[in-house]
């Protein structure tokens, strides 16, 4: 998986203090290369990436852009969406109980998003948050503004049971119409959320093991 990976990319690997991470890293962007790849018809480590000013990867203009891709990590799991002809952004996050989620809602989400979450209590409220938060990652990835984009700015949908969505969008209110959400079962441990443009598309998911992380480092 390293040897395919690019001169700037093993110099990034090698900035991570904790080998969990770097590990994380090259898999991630080994997976990212082979799985492009095989899409286009090239050997992974022939590929070239180019970078925008908020720092969102996308494959060298010469390849076009038909292409698109999202990645994401967080414990020991790494998504990776790809999609053709339209913009795509995934998220995933280890649920974590240790962290003030109120707080965090107050601060960074939407009115309407806390409101919603200060009516919910113990391991619902922490599911309910993490859907959130990823299913508003996945929005900013796909729109690949990064933390320029206002999270609450727009508003998702957060609660158990509530159909996964892009509720409301400010200025223009109907660009909430044009993309479509699917939360991704990856365990409990987890949330993840998929995002991509238009409505006619259908996810067909593949899960990679075998490669091993540690968390103790
Ligand atoms: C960098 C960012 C895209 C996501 O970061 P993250 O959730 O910490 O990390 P993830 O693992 O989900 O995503 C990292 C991947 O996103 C991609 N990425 C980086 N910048 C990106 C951008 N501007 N747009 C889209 N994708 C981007 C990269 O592929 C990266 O993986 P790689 O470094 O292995 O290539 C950005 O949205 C961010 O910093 N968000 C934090 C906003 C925030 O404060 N959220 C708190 C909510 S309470």
């Amino acid at each position: 998986m390293y040897q395919s990976l690019s001169a700037d990319e093993r110099e990034r690997v090698g900035r991570f203090r904790r080998i969990a991470d770097a590990k994380r890293s090259i898999i991630g962007r080994g997976y990212l290369r082979v799985l492009l790849g095989w899409a286009i018809g090239l050997r992974a480590e022939e590929l070239q990436f180019e970078y925008d000013e908020f720092g969102k990867p996308s494959l060298a203009a010469s390849y076009g852009s038909e292409l698109q891709f999202s990645v994401s990590h967080s414990g020991n799991l790494v998504l990776i969406a790809l999609a053709r002809g339209r913009s795509v952004g995934v998220d995933v996050e280890m649920v974590r109980t240790n962290i003030d989620v109120t707080d965090l809602a107050n601060r960074f989400f939407s009115t309407a998003e806390s409101e919603k979450l200060a009516a919910l209590t113990g391991p619902v409220l922490y599911e309910a948050f993490f859907a959130c938060w990823t299913r508003k990652e996945a929005y900013v990835k796909a729109m690949g503004r990064g933390i320029s984009l206002p999270l609450d700015n727009f508003e998702v949908s957060l609660l158990p049971g509530e159909t996964p969505g892009l509720l409301a969008t400010k200025p223009d209110p109907t660009e909430a119409s044009r993309w479509k959400v699917l939360a991704l079962n990856v365990g409990q441990d987890h949330q993840a959320a998929l995002i991509a443009a238009g409505q006619e598309w259908r996810l067909t998911c593949e899960m990679l093991e075998g490669a091993e992380f540690s968390n103790s480092t």
